[in-house]
């Protein structure tokens, strides 16, 4: 045991090699997915300019960020998501970059939570995100990465859903439903949390702080708690704010729809999203049994870019962390079991075989074997259980005799079957 002064911080992970396999499980499947798309891989500095999320993030994340002042006297804060960064890194080269431009990554980000189920002070966020298109095309497409990159883990529609709404949408509702301009940010932050707070408390809140009468509470939760477009056409599709919002979030499920994702998709007018550039279709990944935070979240933002210094572009993408995700996996038993593997491990029967092992060893390396084999003198008995133990395919036997004819015993570790081979056939 670590003594408590060198302990792990609370909220962050090691990562043995079991572990690691494990992200290197759920990260391989993210690329793959993103690649398919035609996306390019890129990365950013994990230290940036407290300023940059200062302003652009919101104060939800403000309040989580690992922040100090650096030997230079500049106030810096470890990264707590990388939508600010792509939106400074393109500031500076999209100019000359053809669009849209789609772009993806995978980096470790910092956040200090208040510790609970699904959120740690680190996670790895898959990042995938469009800039320069402005049509509903776009967030269709990053949408249906996020429920691909589920799809390849072995996830299907009945373990996670896409809940989708839209602010722009939720902005002429309300306006509908008697919310003045002045109140929306208040509105949005208490629908964005009406599913952490007991119902009288989200009704008082809309009563004191958005200034709304018993009529108009009911006529919001009946909006809230819509589930699909045709409902919420009905009840306030005559109005003229409305209608070509719904006829937006109509076109984009149908794209969904088309793609054959249709069944990972829903309505849920409660997703307003804590971030603050978000500026149109929002959506977030849950698990169907909702037993567990986000998976997954993203959104439009048209104008974080421009603000940061850039092109005005319009954008749009997602962040999917892999904290909920590898829970959700581990329940439904989809996490591969660790394997150790190699392809042969090299035992010597005595010294005068070494020089000979350690040739053999290095040409089936350099043909791309994986190879091992005990890095001290051992009997022969202990290098076949190390080679058993490490998950051997096979081992190789140089022993004296057989080295003066030119062969090698090889020994199948499944069958245990033996046979010589010829030094130079191996492989
Ligand atoms: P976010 O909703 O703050 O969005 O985070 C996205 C996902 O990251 C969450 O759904 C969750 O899976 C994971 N996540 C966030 N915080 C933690 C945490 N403390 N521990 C474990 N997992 C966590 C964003 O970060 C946006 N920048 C996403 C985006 C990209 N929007 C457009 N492009």
């Amino acid at each position: 045991m670590a003594s408590q002064e060198f302990a792990r911080l609370p909220g962050f992970r090691d990562f043995p090699p079991e572990e690691f396999a494990r992200r290197a499980h759920i990260q391989r499947a993210w690329r793959r997915v993103a690649r398919r798309y035609g996306f390019e891989e890129y990365d950013g500095p994990p230290l940036e300019s407290l300023g940059l999320y200062v302003e652009k993030s919101g104060e939800e994340i403000v309040g989580q960020l690992y922040n100090f002042v650096d030997k230079g006297d500049r106030a810096v804060a470890l990264r707590p998501e990388m939508t600010p960064s792509l939106a400074r890194i393109l500031a500076e080269r999209s100019r000359g970059l053809s669009k849209p431009i789609r772009w993806f990554s995978m980096p470790q980000l910092f956040r200090y939570e208040r510790a609970q189920r699904g959120r740690l002070r680190e996670h790895f966020q898959w990042n995938v995100d469009i800039v320069g298109e402005a049509g509903v095309a776009a967030d269709a497409e990053v949408a249906a990465i996020a429920i691909d990159g589920l799809r390849e883990l072995g996830l299907t529609a009945d373990d996670f859903a896409a809940r989708v709404s839209d602010r722009r949408l939720l902005t002429a509702l309300l306006g509908v439903i008697g919310v003045d301009d002045d109140r929306l940010g208040v509105a949005f932050a208490v629908i964005d949390k009406i599913d952490r707070l007991p119902e009288d408390k989200a009704d008082r809140l809309f009563a004191d702080d958005v200034g709304l009468d018993d009529l108009q509470i009911g006529a919001l939760r009946r909006m809230l708690d819509a589930s699909d477009l045709d409902d919420v056409a009905e009840i306030f599709g005559q109005d003229e704010a409305v209608a070509p919002e719904l006829q937006r979030l109509r076109e984009y499920v149908a794209v969904l729809e088309a793609m054959g994702l249709g069944d990972f998709v829903q309505l849920d007018l409660r997703i307003v999203r804590g971030l603050a550039y978000y500026t149109g279709i929002v959506f977030e990944l849950f698990d169907r049994k909702g037993e567990l935070r986000a998976i997954c979240g993203g959104g439009r933002y048209d104008r974080l870019l421009e603000r940061v210094g850039g092109e005005p572009l319009p954008a749009v993408g997602f962040g999917l962390g892999d904290v909920v995700l590898g829970e959700l996996l581990a329940d439904r038993g989809l996490i591969p079991a660790y394997e150790r593997s190699l392809d042969y491990f090299i035992v010597s029967v005595s010294e005068d075989e070494r020089a000979a092992a350690l040739r053999l060893a290095h040409d089936l390396r350099d043909r791309g074997h994986v190879v091992a084999y005990a890095l001290r003198i051992q009997g022969v008995g202990k290098q076949l259980k190390v080679a058993a133990r490490e998950g051997a395919k096979a081992v190789l036997i140089v022993g004296p005799d057989e080295l003066q004819r030119g062969v090698v015993v090889e020994r199948d570790m499944t069958s245990g079957e033996q046979q010589e081979i010829p030094i130079g056939d191996v492989g």
